[in-house]
Order: C-alpha cells, then structure tokens, then sequence
C-alpha cells in the first residue's frame, strides 16, 4: 500500500501514522519530522528550512519534493509507505504522481476549534512519540525516558499561519485526490483508538 495522510495541523497524522506503520510494516515518511531532524543537525537544508517553518509558511516545492522523491527511491518503500505531511501543494502532488502511484489518500478530518487545542497541549520526544497534556501529564517519555518538549512552530502566532496555509495551499488536494478517486475521510475527532479502526477499516476493505 502506498499511502497518503491528508489533513491539517493537529488533526492527528503523525499520531495515526505510527500506528499505522507498525501495522503494516511500512516506513513512515513525515516530512515535517526530516526538516526538524534537519534542523536539530545545523545541515544547510535544515538552516533554510527554517526561515519557513519558523513563520508557519511552507518549505518551497522543490526542496521538499527533492527530498521525498529520494527517500522514496529507497529499498524499504518498493513493498509500500506512507506519507505524512506530503504532499501539501498542487504541484508537489503531481510531482509525486510521476514517481509513484498512490493506492490511498486517508483524509483526516477535524475541526479548527479542535486542533488549536490538540496543538496547544501537544507535547513531543525527539524519538518521534508525540502525547498531549490533557491525558499525560509525566515530562518524560513512557517509551524512551527522554525529556518532553512543545515544538517551536506550536505557539500560537505560528499556529495560526500554519492553519491558514494549510486551507488555502494544502485543503485543495482533498479534491484532487477525490477526483483520482483514491480518498478516504476519517472522522478524526473521535478517540485515538476508533480512529485508528476506521482506518484500519478503509485499508482492509479496500486493499
Ligand atoms: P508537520 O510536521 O507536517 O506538521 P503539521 O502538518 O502542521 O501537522 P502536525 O505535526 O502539527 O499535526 P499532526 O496531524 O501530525 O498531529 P499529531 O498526531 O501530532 O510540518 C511542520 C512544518 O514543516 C510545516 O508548517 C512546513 O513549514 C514544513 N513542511 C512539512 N512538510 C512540508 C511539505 N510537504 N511542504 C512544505 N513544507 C513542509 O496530534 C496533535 C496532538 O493531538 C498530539 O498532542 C496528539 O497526542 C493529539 N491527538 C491526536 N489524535 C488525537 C485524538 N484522536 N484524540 C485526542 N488527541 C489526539
Ligand atoms: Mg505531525
């Protein structure tokens, strides 16, 4: 299965998509989590993808889908991924249409009001597991011990940017996906747990 996960800010992708990963055995591809881990290292990909990420705007095109386009070209996804983050503009989507086929778009729907409050209280560890204070309220990771930590691009002048981009550049590819007729809605507002069955659910059904 080659897989995309749509949906805004704080709907809930990373979350689902670890779970989904281990699932099925497929990598995870977050593009959000590359450019931070880029970041964290100093690389000149990571200091210019900052000055965007920094401001809630967009990394440009071309960086991005350089960079997913190689990763993708890798042993460990010809048997299937899925993405997390990408694509988020027109163009990226149909770049990827050229070098892969996209079997499902998973469209995780929730409301604005919602994720401000998911993104305000999420909490992250640098191996990837991301929590929220409303149901944890340790400061270190139950899977790792590391310390937790509130992403630089969470306060919420940046959220609200993110939010905005998000429904003009990324909410159209909802359509585009619709139209190649690979797109799935999950109500993302439930519990962690049911919104993982019915994703579960969609891939079973429609493998
Ligand atoms: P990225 O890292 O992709 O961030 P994002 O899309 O803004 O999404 P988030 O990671 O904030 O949310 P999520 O949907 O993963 O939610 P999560 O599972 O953590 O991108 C960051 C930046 O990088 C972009 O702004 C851009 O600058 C750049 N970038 C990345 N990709 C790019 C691209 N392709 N092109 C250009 N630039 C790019 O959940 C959120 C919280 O809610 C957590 O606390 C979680 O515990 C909680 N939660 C999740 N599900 C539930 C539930 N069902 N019930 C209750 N709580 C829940
Ligand atoms: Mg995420």
């Amino acid at each position: 299965m080659y897989l995309v996960f749509l949906g805004a800010p704080g709907a809930g992708k990373g979350t689902q998509a670890t779970r989904v990963c281990e699932k099925y055995n497929i990598p995870h591809i977050s593009t959000g989590d590359i450019l931070r881990a880029n970041i964290k290292q100093g690389t000149p990909l990571g200091v210019e993808a900052k000055k965007f990420i920094d401001k809630g705007l967009l990394v440009p095109d071309e960086v991005v889908i350089g960079l997913v386009k190689e990763r993708l070209g890798e042993e460990d996804c010809k048997k299937g991924f899925l993405l997390d983050g990408f694509p988020r503009t027109l163009e990226q989507a149909e770049a990827l249409g050229k070098f892969a086929k996209i079997t499902h778009a998973i469209n995780i729907q929730v409301d604005e009001d919602l994720v401000v409050k998911r993104i305000a209280g999420r909490r992250m560890c640098k191996c990837g597991e991301s929590y929220h204070i409303s149901w944890y309220d340790k400061d270190a990771c139950q899977k790792c011990g590391e310390k937790l930590y509130q992403r630089d691009d969470d306060k919420e002048e940046t959220v609200k940017s993110r939010l905005e981009v998000y429904k003009k550049q990324t909410a159209p590819l909802i359509e585009y996906y619709k139209q190649s007729g690979v797109l799935y809605d999950v109500d993302g507002a439930q519990e962690m747990n049911k919104v993982f069955e019915d994703i579960v659910r969609i891939l079973d059904d429609n493998d």
